[in-house]
């Protein structure tokens, strides 16, 4: 059967981060050829491989985001984990080459991966870099689509040492609640608007999980989760300083880090509220039976 249209070319960065192997898997699954644009091809399966074109290199290499996007109608973009000194500068050089790939290439939807507390645009720390990238995107005139994001599950997994020991560490105040999410769960989000296609404009779409939680409850049911007492506890903003400082983290590094659950609780108010459309089904208890039992 012939294609009345041909099909939209999809391309996809951090295909084998947590988020974007969902989104690769997914529109493999929807029949997509999409491009993907990572570091090391290598690191792809081999059934995934022979189902995607693929372009290596760096997105903070701009050649290199023009050349994978040359052909694309719609992009997901994510900003890589920042690796610099200075997130908050990481982060707008990335969102900055994402918008000369849609300004240069002419994209037509954009989906990236954003985050709760964008909206701020100054004083959530490593986010205020998200929302570096938001208003570059926004200021292509291209349609893009925000996904607000709430706290990831696989956070935690950077604790495993002190869940070991019963301990869930956090400087985020331990009763305040905030949407957690799987991020397998944005994937499905980001991918089902990445092939829906027929939206327009500046859009924002949170993601939120099924519920919020405060870092107590977290602990609660992790500890059912692992079959072992877990006991949130707060480390007051300057222990957290003094102990990133003590790992090596530069100023900059340390306040993206500290920013974030100084900034993002308090009197903060998210600008997206949670509806039907934010409310993704993953629970963290599920998640922590499959990924902490036993704790790895
Ligand atoms: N954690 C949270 O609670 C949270 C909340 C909201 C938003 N976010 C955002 O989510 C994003 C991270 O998503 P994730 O958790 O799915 O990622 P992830 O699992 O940590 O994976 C990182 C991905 O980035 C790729 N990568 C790293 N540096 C790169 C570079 N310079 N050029 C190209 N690719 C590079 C890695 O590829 P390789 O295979 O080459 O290593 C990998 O695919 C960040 O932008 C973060 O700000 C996080």
């Amino acid at each position: 059967m012939a294609y009345e249209h041909a099909p939209a070319q999809i391309v996809v960065t951090t295909p084998t981060g947590r988020v974007g192997s969902r989104v690769v898997r997914l529109l493999l699954q929807a029949g997509v050829r999409p491009t993907l644009l990572l570091r090391d091809p290598g690191r792809l399966d081999t059934a995934t491989r022979e189902r995607v074109d693929v372009v290596q290199g760096d997105q903070g290499d701009v050649d290199a985001v023009l050349r994978a996007t040359r052909d694309a109608d719609r992009l997901f973009w994510v900003n890589p984990p920042p690796s610099g000194d200075d997130p908050i500068a990481d982060h707008t050089r990335m969102g900055a080459n994402a918008a000369r790939a849609v300004e240069e290439n002419g994209i037509a939807h954009t989906v990236f991966l954003s985050s709760v507390g964008a909206e701020k645009r100054h004083g959530a720390g490593e986010i205020d870099g998200l929302a570096r990238t938001e208003e570059a995107l926004n200021a292509t005139g291209a349609d893009v689509l925000h996904l607000r994001c709430g706290y990831f599950f696989t956070n935690l997994l950077m604790d495993l040492a002190s869940l070991r020991s019963g301990v869930l560490p956090t400087p985020w105040p331990l009763d305040h609640s905030m949407p957690w999410v799987d991020p397998r769960d944005i994937g499905e989000v980001a991918a089902a608007r990445l092939l829906a296609g027929d939206w327009s404009g500046v859009q924002v779409q949170a993601v939120h999980g099924p519920e919020d939680l405060t870092f107590s409850q977290v602990a609660d049911v992790l500890g059912r989760a692992m079959e072992r007492r877990v006991r949130a506890e707060h480390i007051p903003v300057d222990d957290f300083r003094a102990t990133l400082r003590a790992a090596g983290l530069g100023e900059e590094r340390i306040e993206g880090l500290v920013g974030m659950s100084v900034g993002l609780s308090g009197d903060f108010v998210p600008e997206n509220e949670r509806d039907l459309l934010t409310t993704t089904p993953t629970t963290l208890a599920a998640w922590a039976h499959a990924h902490l039992r036993p704790l790895p």
